[in-house]
């Protein structure tokens, strides 16, 4: 399936909003792409699907990651937006043809990140939070500036900015995932 196609399959299964903001990740996906030396075709596949799976009812998301055999963890369990990561990494090939790795794990971090992710995976996840439809968010400017100059510093950057806000928040389900990402970009970035 081209670009072209899934774009319009994609449209079908999520909101308008929901649609705009998948094509901000998708250009922005393809320029950090440029600037940083990835494949620039595959972080625009990537970015373009990153949330297909996102616009399902949260028990449609549980149901449908049990019949696919997909784990589901505790965390996941009591927030089952999370979910919409490895469904969508799933969904990438199952229903848009990808069979490409690379692009899966891109769209099964983006919402967590991972320690050590691959540059294909940092894209995605920093373009998901920068993109410019995203309503103004806390120190934006600075994490839209450091995805172009130092993308290890606007992960930590992103990830800071989230916990801060999940721990304030009212559900208090902070994920391990990203607790343990945000501690390994900390000590990237603190180390020079
Ligand atoms: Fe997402
Ligand atoms: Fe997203």
């Amino acid at each position: 399936m081209n670009r072209f196609e899934m774009r319009e399959r994609l449209e079908n299964k999520l909101t308008k909003k929901r649609f705009e903001h998948s094509l901000g990740v998708e250009y922005v996906s393809g320029c950090l792409a440029m600037v940083h030396g990835a494949d620039v075709n595959k972080a625009l596949t990537a970015g373009l699907l990153h949330d297909c799976a996102k616009c399902l009812p949260a028990d449609e998301k549980i149901a449908r990651c049990q019949k696919h055999g997909l784990p589901i963890s505790q965390v996941e369990f009591a927030n089952p937006e999370l979910l919409h990561a490895k469904l969508g990494a799933y969904y990438a090939r199952e229903k848009y043809g990808v069979d490409d790795e690379d692009i899966r794990s891109a769209i099964e971090f983006h919402t967590t990140g991972r320690p050590a992710m691959s540059l294909l995976e940092k894209i995605v996840f920093v373009a998901d939070y920068i993109e410019p439809n995203r309503k103004p968010l806390p120190e934006i400017d600075e994490i839209r500036n450091e995805a172009f100059s130092d993308i290890d510093a606007s992960v930590a950057h992103i990830l800071k900015n989230t916990l801060t806000y999940l721990d304030s928040g009212s559900c208090g389900d902070t994920d391990e995932m990203s607790v343990r990402t945000y501690k390994y970009y900390t000590s990237l970035n603190s180390e020079d």
